[in-house]
């Protein structure tokens, strides 16, 4: 039987999100790029709340990409800035929520004082179990395969791996992402079809999810429309 439009049964485990559209959102209002990066902290923190509340277990935000670097220096110092401002503030709401703050990407290339606000609230959130809130930062998709490899020769170097157990799970063991299940449900805002380096292994199987509404607007009542689009879908990993 196919299953209502409304139906919110099926909540993804895992959900991914592309959040795109900041820049376009502040040019239409004639702002500044940054202005509409501030308003799409709000968004990050009205969809972790959302997701929290849908029982979703673990939600990964693209916060900032390894391409991000090639923007304007000021652009990334004030993204920097919003994330360290981000990670002072909402660590109690974490708290709170009983939400587990993690990080994926190449963390060391951040800003000394980022990193540390960054530890700091990983830290302090660590024993949270009601759900995982990813942050991806400084991250490629590619970068992260490459990790992974030199990880994976590294392990064989040493004689802990012999090299005819490396498979898809084996290799799954050496990247960003070891602790978290694959997502279910990737959503992207402010409608571009790409993938942008984003999680490329882990995506294998997972349901996509594209919408106009830029990120600043994405909020609990946009989350429910997706989660009922992925309802609607019927998972076959393969098989038929
Ligand atoms: C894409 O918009 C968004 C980003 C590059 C960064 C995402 C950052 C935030 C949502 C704010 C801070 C994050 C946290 C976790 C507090 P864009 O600038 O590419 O938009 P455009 O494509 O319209 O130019």
């Amino acid at each position: 039987m196919s299953k209502k439009p409304d139906d919110l049964s099926s909540i993804p485990r895992h959900i991914a999100i592309i959040m795109d559209g900041n820049g376009r959102w502040a040019k239409e209002r004639g702002l500044p790029r940054t202005e509409g990066h501030r308003i799409g902290a709000e968004s990050v923190r009205a969809i972790t709340e959302g997701c929290k509340e849908l029982g979703v277990e673990f939600l990964t935000l693209y916060a900032f990409s390894s391409e991000n670097w090639k923007r304007p220096k000021r652009e990334v110092q004030a993204l920097m800035k919003l994330l360290e401002l981000y990670l002072r503030r909402e660590t109690q709401e974490l708290m709170d929520k009983n939400i587990r703050l993690q990080a994926i990407g190449r963390l060391h290339d951040l800003p000394q004082h980022t990193q540390e606000e960054l530890h700091r609230a990983i830290e302090t959130t660590a024993n949270n179990t009601s759900m995982t809130l990813i942050l991806a930062l400084s991250y490629g998709g590619r970068e992260e395969i490459i990790d992974g490899v030199k990880s994976l020769i590294d392990s064989v170097e040493k004689g802990h791996l012999d090299k005819a157990m490396i498979d898809t799970e084996v290799f799954s063991k050496h990247l960003y992402t070891r602790y978290y299940p694959d997502p279910d449900l990737l959503i992207r805002t402010s409608g571009e079809m790409r993938l942008s380096n984003f999680l490329l292994w882990q995506l294998s199987y997972t349901e996509f999810y594209v919408t106009q509404k830029l990120w600043p607007d994405f909020r609990k009542e946009e989350l429910r429309d997706a989660i009922k689009a992925y309802a609607q879908r019927h998972r076959r990993f393969g098989a038929v």
